[in-house]
């Protein structure tokens, strides 16, 4: 103890001389005579393009590729923050910091996710309509939080793109919201998360964000 009133333990650069001080370990760089005792850990957080095929496990029963298998040995363990099913392609966040992940997927703080979907057929105004105003999807009886919906254009196929803002992650959401409409989602795309969009980030690919990517985030 008396290390610390002597003036040898350093917290983040600063003599801590008040031996009840409390640090929480990993969160700050801690020194005993200018030398570092617990190395500042900063968390890690990356940002995945999703191709579709992949499930967002750790290890699949059925063989099938995780998004795991795109990552390299980072040396610790990295969860996905929120799921993209199999077959939707993305924007995927990874971290191995618990506090973000848990605000990041909390209905509390209603951080917007961005969908582009391809759907089958043309919906008419008053059926986007339906899902602005929240949908009581068929299959369980719940119903969807207001969502910002818009179409895009429609496609030489006959379908439609549209743009569907959600603040909330329920499985399979846009698939379940576009069919309770009528129109099957043919393909599905997460543009953005908050304010971090998925940008020029090539399929298959990862990077890892900067301190200002995740405040963009949240
Ligand atoms: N909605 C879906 O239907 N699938 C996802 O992966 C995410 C949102």
């Amino acid at each position: 103890m008396r290390r610390i009133e002597e003036g040898r333990v350093r917290v983040d650069g600063r003599v801590v001389r008040d031996p009840s001080w409390r640090v929480e370990l990993g969160r700050v760089h801690l020194e005993l005579d200018g030398a570092p005792v617990v190395e500042r850990r900063t968390h890690l957080v990356l940002a995945l393009h999703k191709p579709a095929g992949h499930v967002t496990t750790r290890v699949d029963p059925g063989g099938r590729p995780t998004v795991y298998d795109l990552l390299p040995e980072l040396g610790r363990f990295v969860f996905p923050v929120g799921r993209l099913d199999r077959d939707t392609r993305g924007l995927l966040i990874l971290t191995d910091d618990h506090r973000l992940g848990q605000r990041l997927t909390d209905p509390v703080h209603h951080v917007p996710k961005t969908y582009h979907a391809h759907v089958a057929g043309v919906p008419a105004d008053d059926a986007l309509e339906v899902l602005r105003r929240g949908i009581t999807l068929p299959d369980d009886g719940t119903r969807t939080r207001p969502a910002q919906v818009r179409s895009l254009g429609v496609s030489r196929d006959g379908g439609a793109w549209l743009e569907i803002v959600l603040t909330e992650g329920r499985n399979r959401q846009v698939r379940r919201m576009c069919a309770a409409i009528g129109h099957d989602v043919r393909d599905l795309v997460r543009v953005a998360i908050g304010r971090l969009e998925l940008g020029d980030l090539p399929e298959g690919e990862w990077r890892t964000l900067t301190a200002d990517e995740v405040l963009r985030l949240a």
